[in-house]
């Protein structure tokens, strides 16, 4: 299986002044711990970094401190996320049926769940992994904040990655977006804008988007708790 990992981001909403996938988390950058996850995932044979050019050479010394058992690729990133998934689809080998895309950000994720996905691709050619939401959603107006509605939560999943699809028919559906001038925030919701189904793999409550200041605690602390029961 084949693995994009957009990580050209800026981490805006972290508030540091780079990259968020650069900062430590427990004495490694965070982006080694989402690539330590992909290296011990057994479906995964290939490995493309979606990364900014001016990051490679600090992420091409972070990969090889790491040791892996696979070459990573580095592929130039985009201003979107969507940008940057429509460059590595671009820079997969010909030979690539299916991939997973999974965030950087994400860096808790389990080689298990990419393990599961991998192999629920081959049987769906759209799937993410989710989880059901805990909290009620409202549905409100921006510029009044009155709630509009309350969507009813048994039907909620909150969109994880890995993401998995067929290549040609995410590459079609990328192609369609940039003609229609979508912009969506993962790879799922081209699928669903271009009529097509994805299925859900049930992620991991543990497998957050690192993206606040908050996150980068809770992660550490997991990181802790997962370091003590192995030892
Ligand atoms: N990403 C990317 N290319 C972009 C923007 C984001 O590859 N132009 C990646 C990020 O590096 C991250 C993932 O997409 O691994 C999910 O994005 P997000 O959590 O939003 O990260 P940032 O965009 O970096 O954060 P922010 O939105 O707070 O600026
Ligand atoms: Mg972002």
């Amino acid at each position: 299986m084949h693995l994009l990992i957009p990580a050209a981001g800026s981490g805006k909403r972290m508030g540091g002044d780079r990259n968020k996938l650069l900062l430590s988390l427990r004495e490694k950058p965070l982006l080694a711990w989402t690539l330590l996850a992909a290296n011990a995932a057994q479906s995964i044979q290939w490995v493309g970094v979606i990364a900014q050019p001016d990051e490679w050479e600090e992420l091409k010394a972070i990969v090889s401190d790491l040791g892996l058992n696979r070459a990573v690729h580095f592929i130039p990133g985009g201003k979107t996320r969507q940008e940057s998934v429509h460059n590595g689809l671009n820079g997969l080998p010909d030979t690539a049926e299916q991939v997973l895309i999974h965030d950087g950000a994400r860096c808790l994720v389990s080689p298990a769940l990419i393990d599961r996905c991998a192999s629920a691709v081959h049987q769906y050619p759209g799937l993410i992994a989710a989880i059901p939401v805990k909290d009620t959603i409202k549905q409100v107006l921006p510029n009044t904040r009155q709630i509009q509605h309350t969507p009813d939560r048994q039907f909620l999943w909150a969109a994880q990655t890995p993401q998995g699809f067929d290549v040609t028919t995410l590459r079609k559906c990328h192609e369609e977006a940039r003609r229609q001038r979508w912009a969506v925030t993962d790879d799922a919701a081209l699928f669903e804008k271009c009529g097509l189904p994805v299925q859900i793999v049930e992620g991991e409550e543990t497998n957050l988007k690192v993206t606040t200041p908050v996150d980068l605690a809770i992660a550490d602390f997991i990181l802790q708790q997962r370091h003590a029961s192995n030892v």
